[in-house]
């Protein structure tokens, strides 16, 4: 196993110890695609979104959010196209009856993109012999596209109900809602958090390509004749900035320009921001202009005109589109991948010579899902109760966890591995200097802070 692949190994094992995420439906052999976000992975997450929300919305003058429905009328899939077509091309096994990605299995053999192209997929699993990656043989089934919608049903609507693949279209209908209540001249921006359901042919790589996932997406609008070329810079920059908000380097992103012959009709450009997973560069976040196509196809599709009136110009025109888009577990992914940290510490074992690992989660300080450890150095009362009054206290201001099992040691490390950035200890000097012990998660350095100053000394270090 690669030392990546080893450390991608770990940080799996890392979530399910320590309760950041779980297998969706485990104890029924699990739901491939799907996960749970257990009680520390849940506050990561919504820490992420938050993040994301107040960087784009709140500290925005000129973009606004919404939460729409995920069950949207059937016509809007007509429109979008995405009825017609929206998935990838697979191909199946005869032996096993494993369904894969023709368009991986193809790239993998050849290093060749052959998306789109069936026909000529189904020549090459064929006459490469290419083996089916699970069971080794070669029997396969032509390439057919495959529509990753969910279907379900809906009462008192015909036609058929998906559960949405992305959180876009939801925010293209509410456009004129939008603009007729909120104060918004263009250039400015509709932003969404929510979830998308896809039935990935393949759900891989732990949260990355799952089938109930989250995005969080902006549909900007400008006008037809802007010049957009400098808005779209400055979009891709600011995704960048957020995956380095994130904890990633800047050395581990890169930009990947969707080639002229794969771009929809409609869109003038396409960039995928990829990032360096342990398995390599892959989609992080895509940035695409849209042009004028959603709107256009929901003013025919709908019963209302999708314009923009200037006021200053008498104009009427459909506004063009550019779309940031993120993912949320990629962005939760990326913070995982980042943070993930083994150190050698303490003198060497008298016996082997090997030092201790320290496995610690070197989360920015505000993603981090617990800010505070609490902990008593023994479980005398003396100790345990005002070290929990304290606990009380803080936790109206942060996020805090209080601890008095297992030696200091531990509980230290305990705290290292879910990225808790201080631990506050309460010793038998403290009922005597009125003082407590604050230890840096990242340099483990420990400083005594007055108890009445703990306050101001935690919020102040949590701001830098
Ligand atoms: N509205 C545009 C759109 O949905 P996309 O590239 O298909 O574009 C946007 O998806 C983002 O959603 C991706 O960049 C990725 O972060 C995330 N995403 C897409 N499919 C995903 C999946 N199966 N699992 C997890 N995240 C996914």
């Amino acid at each position: 196993m690669s030392e990546k692949e080893n450390k991608m190994e770990k940080i799996v094992s890392l979530c399910k110890r320590r309760g950041l995420i779980f297998q969706g439906s485990e104890i029924y052999g699990g739901m491939g695609g799907t996960y749970t976000y257990g009680p520390l992975g849940v506050e990561l997450k919504n820490n992420i979104k938050q993040l994301w929300w107040k960087k784009f919305v709140q500290d925005r003058i000129n973009i606004v959010g919404i939460d729409g429905p995920i069950l949207l009328h059937p016509k809007l899939w007509e429109a979008s196209g995405h009825a017609e077509g929206f998935g990838d091309a697979m191909v199946d096994c005869k032996e096993c009856k494993k369904r894969f990605r023709a368009d991986h299995l193809v790239e993998d053999e050849t290093g060749e993109d052959l998306e789109g192209k069936n026909e000529e997929m189904t020549k090459i699993i064929k006459e490469k012999e290419i083996k089916c990656p699970n069971c080794g043989k070669v029997n396969w089934t032509d390439v057919k596209d495959f529509n990753m919608m969910f279907k379900t049903q809906m009462n008192g609507v015909e036609g058929d109900i998906f559960l949405r693949p992305e959180t876009a279209g939801a925010i293209f209908i509410e456009f004129k809602n939008v603009l007729d209540s909120t104060q918004q001249k263009i250039p400015f921006g509709i932003a969404q958090i929510g979830k998308a359901f896809r039935n990935e042919i393949v759900a891989s790589n732990f949260i990355f390509r799952l089938r109930e996932f989250e995005q969080m997406e902006i549909e900007y609008l400008i006008r037809p004749q802007d010049n957009w070329e400098p808005i779209f810079d400055d979009w891709l920059s600011q995704q960048e900035d957020f995956a380095m908000e994130l904890g990633a380097k800047k050395e581990d992103l890169r930009r990947l320009e969707h080639p002229r012959e794969k771009l929809s009709h409609y869109s003038k450009k396409t960039i995928d921001i990829e990032y360096n997973f342990p398995f390599g560069f892959k989609e992080l976040f895509g940035l695409a202009h849209r042009g004028d196509f959603d709107l256009t196809q929901h003013t025919e599709f709908g019963n209302e005109k999708l314009e923009y009136f200037d006021q200053e110009s008498g104009e009427r025109f459909i506004p063009h589109i550019l779309e940031p888009t993120f993912g949320v577990e990629r962005s939760l992914l990326v913070a995982l991948v980042s943070a993930y940290t083994e150190e050698q510490v303490g003198d060497p074992n008298p016996e082997d010579g090997q030092r201790d690992t320290r496995i610690v989660l070197k989360f920015p300080k505000k993603l981090a899902p617990v800010k505070i450890a609490f902990l008593p150095l023994s479980k005398k009362e003396e100790l345990t109760n005002p070290t929990k009054e304290l606990f009380n206290q803080m936790q109206e201001k942060f996020v805090c966890q209080y601890d008095d099992t297992q030696s200091i040691g531990k509980r230290y490390r305990r705290q290292d591995e879910i990225g808790t950035p201080y631990c506050v200890t309460f010793d038998f000097d403290s009922l005597e200097d009125k003082s407590v012990t604050v230890r840096d998660r990242d340099t483990m350095e420990q400083e005594r802070v007055k108890i009445e100053e703990l306050e101001n000394y935690l919020t102040e270090k949590l701001s830098e």
